[in-house]
């Protein structure tokens, strides 16, 4: 059966622009998270605590954190891959964190400057930590299934990772199909093989990029196997710096279209959120690639 309701984790802000070309001004980005928590978002990932070198994009994180209104009932989570990342955040007042671990070598040294062990060494101070202080810990597990160096990854290689995460206390495992290879068996298959392992799948978030096409075939394969909480990308903005062939995640828009579909709440307002895109194409010069947005957008 499907479930009554999902909850969509909002990366729009996050892993949407962080690959922009041209960056954008704080209060612009602050526009877009007021203008998706007014859609009826409860779940909006603002930023990242990374070096700056690294993700030029997101730079002005304080900035932006400091621009906000928290609303009440809404989190606001940044992604963190290190105690100084974690210092920042705590800084300035932040409840949710997410790390993110990569199933294959080559991604991890590219996205951390780290082997797969030796970035699990990096978040465990930060985890402890965090979860001391009662901050929610997603662990984000990038290459779920494929990787553009190293070809198709196998389940295990996920499982393994996915339990360490877990054993360090993160509260939410987020499996993150990078570059949008995988279609619907894969995505079953991964599911059984880590709840074979004791993962809860209430612990499971769903994190797809449609370079394929695929991402709203996977989603529905993931909602049928009793995951409810799914990100996606307002307007289907997104890419990974790091990930060779990424393009952009979901479109919350077109998620939103099969959710109302099947009589799946998620709270969200699909006619605020389309608008929301339009306005951010504008300022990015470019149209949404999400098909709802297109059929649905307003001469
Ligand atoms: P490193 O070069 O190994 O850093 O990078 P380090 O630990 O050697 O430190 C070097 C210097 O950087 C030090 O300064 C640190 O203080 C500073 P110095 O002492 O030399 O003056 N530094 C920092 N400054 C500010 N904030 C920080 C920070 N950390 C160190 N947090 C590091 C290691 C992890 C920092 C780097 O590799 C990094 O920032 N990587 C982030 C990459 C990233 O954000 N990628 C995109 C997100 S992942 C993704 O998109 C996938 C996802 O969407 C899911 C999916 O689709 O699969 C989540
Ligand atoms: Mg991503």
């Amino acid at each position: 059966g499907l479930p009554a309701r999902v909850t969509i984790c909002e990366v729009g802000p996050r892993d949407g622009l962080q690959n922009e070309a041209r960056p954008l001004p704080a209060e612009v980005k602050a526009e877009f998270i007021e203008r998706l928590v007014d859609a009826g978002h409860t779940v909006v990932e603002a930023t990242s605590f990374v070096h700056p070198k690294w993700v030029p994009q997101l730079a002005d994180a304080e900035e932006l954190l400091g621009r906000l209104t928290f609303a009440d009932g809404v989190r606001y989570p940044v992604l963190v891959p290190n105690e100084r990342g974690l210092d920042r955040a705590l800084a300035l007042g932040v409840r949710d964190i997410a790390v993110f671990a990569s199933a294959t070598e080559t991604f991890a040294r590219r996205n951390l400057n780290r082997t797969v062990d030796e970035s699990l060494t990096m978040f465990g101070p930060v985890v402890e930590r965090a979860r001391r202080e009662d901050v929610r810990v997603r662990a984000y597990l990038s290459m779920c299934f494929g990787d553009p160096w190293e070809g198709e990854v196998p389940a295990q290689r996920v499982v393994d990772v996915a339990k360490r995460l877990m054993a360090m206390g993160c509260t939410e495992l987020s499996l993150g199909d990078t570059i949008g290879v995988a279609t619907p068996g894969r995505v079953a298959a991964l599911l059984g093989a880590l709840t074979a392992e004791g993962i809860g799948i209430g612990d499971i978030a769903v994190h797809f990029h449609d370079t394929y096409g695929q991402a709203l075939a996977n989603t529905l394969t993931a909602l049928q196997h009793g995951v409810t909480t799914v990100d996606a990308s307002a307007g289907g903005l997104g890419g990974c710096p790091y990930a060779k062939s990424a393009t952009g995640n979901l479109a919350t828009e077109d998620l939103l279209w099969q959710l109302a579909g099947l009589g799946i709440e998620t709270g969200v307002d699909l006619r605020k959120l389309i608008d929301t895109s339009v306005w951010m194409a504008e300022h990015l010069g470019r149209p949404s690639p999400s098909r709802t947005v297109t059929a649905l957008a307003e001469e």
